[in-house]
């Protein structure tokens, strides 16, 4: 995930040394957030130019390690390390790869134009950032990278160069930028034209100030200018709730306005330097000139708070990684309401109903035409394949085989030109997917990539492929990426049908199913307190076994796995079709039996399995949908569910899994995010 850092230092003498070195530590607490390179832009001028404020902007950027940039930094024998720069803007930013690879020009900071009048640092994704770019080249604009971002620093540019006024604010062509832009971003904004001054804006992805000083601040609270979005250059709507004691910006006070301000995506970044941070809203438009910091708004809202808090951070760094969150695992579980909208971004339209994978419109027809589908990957990876395979077959109608790559290597699987060959990997580097990867590359079929690593070998070896979006997952059990490459492959399959009459009805279902689906995750997650009650009575079982069958049977495999993995209790994922087939015999009054039982085709062959581990006096924990009166009319342990579609049901029927595993995990006493033997990334076969 891209992270964002920027440094702003007025009346405070810093030499140029001290400042990188702030920006790459800045940088450098970003990155367990992952990312596949970085970049900073700095003032000029160079050391041989006599003017220290002639305006100019260098921009340093590497791909890989923050450890390369910084080497980089320091051989740039034209800009002189030790000059002091009393009041300077530096911003860096660490990239994780969406539009185009990884590399120096994808890489941000962004500029405007070759003299680097305005640069920008982006997180998030601009969706209408096509028709930007085309109306921009129609206006003599050229472009230099893949990404979406570039359309910001361009767009600022035209702005200021059709400006009406000379006196126009840095924080006004800001503020008509991000009027014209859809989708998420948090930015920062550097110029030529503003020397010292530094504008920050956010919508949907986060964004913080921190601010330093050696003096007292006037008041813990920012009040808001609030701007129409429309209004002329210097007239400002005056805040009806405006407080009179409030002063229009902050700046410290005392015999110096001495001032440092950090802005970040992420406190960790800012933690070292200060505590005072004050968290930014959406559509808010932070600038800081002559030192003073001021918020604008774009738009205002009803009955909204007229300022800003400065907030007194009292975390440690690890627990700012972790947000309120005791282990990785657990933060990721709960990010999942927004990991799922990131995987859909930009891709479903939910008013046309459309679906566009952008990386596999191009091979549409080709796999359209394919002998058949095959979904490699491990663990987890293999988990969503086998979650998928059927809404796969239903609406490809095509077969479907889903292997786990280590076997399909083993078999010398026969494979063809014309198959088609999904390779399903969270980290894009795993030995067994890649080498499955290689062989059937060999053997000339198509070969596409789901992967959560932009960069990674699989993402570089495939054909094509869809990036899951789902940020970085540091926990070695995965979460959020399982439910990502779900809804990646689910998205596949309605792609594949768009043009399919009789699949009309189901595609919809299916849609309206996804656009619900953050909401449905949202209040699973409300029931983590049931869950962890449940845990409490099975932490010190032996065994636990999970069974269900059709669309869930996926979530038996995945939830045992997770079981297993950081609780190190035997715990096995069963086909309920199997049971009286030999489990059957594992099943007594002291064995936990996890039921997902859920109201789908497969309701009553599920509750018949569920007999017959009653009959022989099974312990029953029933994952069913919520008020099933077959289930709650007996006095069952149950984790009751919202129903869903029933190709998405696995989605929601996992995270009680996830959950489930993380407590018990945690009640055996074992580190959740590092279980013994595992590494997050296995390279090796
Ligand atoms: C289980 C888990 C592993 C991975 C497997 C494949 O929680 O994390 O089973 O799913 O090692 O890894 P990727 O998806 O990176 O190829």
């Amino acid at each position: 995930m891209c992270g964002i850092f920027a440094y702003l230092n007025y009346q405070v003498p810093r030499t140029r040394k001290e400042i990188f070195e702030t920006l790459v530590k800045g940088l450098q607490r970003l990155e367990y957030r992952g990312y596949d390179s970085a970049g900073v832009a700095v003032d000029g001028p160079d050391k041989t130019s006599t003017d220290i404020n002639s305006n100019t902007i260098y921009l340093i950027k590497k791909t890989g390690k923050v450890k390369n940039l910084d080497e980089e930094l320091y051989k740039k024998d034209s800009l002189d390390l030790d000059v002091e720069l009393c009041t300077h803007f530096g911003i860096a930013h660490t990239r994780w790869a969406t539009h185009g690879e990884p590399s120096a020009v994808n890489s941000h900071p962004h500029r405007s134009d070759k003299t680097n009048e305005f640069v920008v640092i982006h997180n998030g994704i601009i969706t209408n950032y096509k028709e930007l770019k085309k109306y921009l080249i129609t206006k003599g604009y050229e472009f230099e990278s893949e990404t979406d971002t570039e359309v910001i620093p361009k767009l600022i540019k035209y702005i200021y160069d059709n400006r009406e006024t000379d006196s126009i604010s840095f924080s006004t062509l800001v503020e008509r930028v991000i009027q014209q832009l859809e989708g998420a971003f948090a930015l920062v904004f550097k110029s030529r034209h503003f020397p010292g001054e530094a504008v920050a804006t956010r919508r949907g992805s986060p964004l913080l100030i921190g601010v330093r000083s050696k003096y007292e601040l006037p008041t813990e609270n920012i009040p808001i200018q609030y701007n129409s979005g429309r209004h002329k250059e210097g007239v400002q709507e005056k805040n009806s709730h405006n407080r009179p004691d409030c002063a229009d910006s902050i700046s410290p006070v005392g015999d110096s306005e001495a001032v440092e301000y950090y802005f970040a995506s992420d406190a960790s970044a800012v933690i070292e330097h200060t505590n005072k941070v004050l968290y930014m809203e959406d559509d808010d438009i932070a600038m800081v000139a002559a030192g003073k910091l001021s918020i604008h708004r774009l738009n205002r809202q009803a009955g909204e708070d007229p300022v800003r808090a400065i907030q007194t951070l009292k975390m440690e760094l690890q627990q700012i990684m972790k947000g309120n969150f005791d282990a990785f695992m657990q933060k990721e579980i709960f990010e999942q309401p927004e990991s799922v909208v990131n995987t859909m971004r930009g891709r479903i339209c939910f008013d046309t109903n459309m679906v566009v994978l952008g990386g596999l419109k191009d091979h549409l027809k080709e796999i359209k035409r394919c002998r058949r589908l095959i979904m490699i990957g491990c663990g987890t990876s293999f988990h969503a394949a086998v979650a998928t395979r059927q809404i796969l077959e239903e609406l490809t109608e095509l077969p479907v085989m889903v292997e786990l790559a280590s076997d399909f290597l083993d078999r010398n699987t026969p494979v063809f030109r014309d198959d088609v060959c999904f390779f399903i990997s969270q980290s894009g580097e795993t030995a067994d997917t890649l080498m499955a990867l290689r062989y059937c590359k060999e053997r000339g079929a198509l070969i596409v990539g789901i992967t959560n690593t932009v960069g990674s070998s699989i993402c570089r070896e495939t054909d094509c492929g869809v990036h899951i979006n789902a940020g970085p997952e540091i926990g070695v059990a995965s979460t959020k990426a399982y439910t990502s490459q779900f809804v990646a492959l689910i998205m596949f399959s309605l792609m594949m049908s768009e043009d399919r009459l009789s699949h009309q009805k189901r595609r919809l279902e299916i849609i309206h199913g996804l656009k619900v689906l953050p909401e449905l995750i949202k209040n699973v997650l409300a029931l983590d307190e049931n869950i962890k009650t449940i845990a409490n009575e099975l932490f010190e079982s032996k065994s636990l076994l999970v069974m269900g069958r059709g669309f869930n049977y996926a979530t038996c495999l995945e939830g045992a796995l997770k079981i297993k993995e950081i609780t190190y209790m035997h715990s096995e994922g069963i086909l309920a079709g199997e049971l009286k087939h030999g489990p059957l015999a594992l099943v007594d009054k002291d064995m936990p039996v996890i039921m997902i039982i859920m109201r789908d085709a497969c309701y009553i062959k599920c509750h018949n399995a569920l007999q017959q581990i009653i009959a022989r006096a099974g312990r029953p924990i029933i994952l069913c949908c919520k008020d099933d009166p077959e289930v709650t009319k007996n006095s069952y342990t149950t984790i009751e569910l919202p129903q869903t579609v029933d190709c998405l049901q696995g989605i929601v029927s996992v995270i009680p899994l996830q959950l489930l595993s993380f407590h018990l995990a945690v009640l055996r006493g074992f580190d959740v995010d590092c279980p013994r033997n595992l590494a997050k990334s296995v390279t090796v076969e």
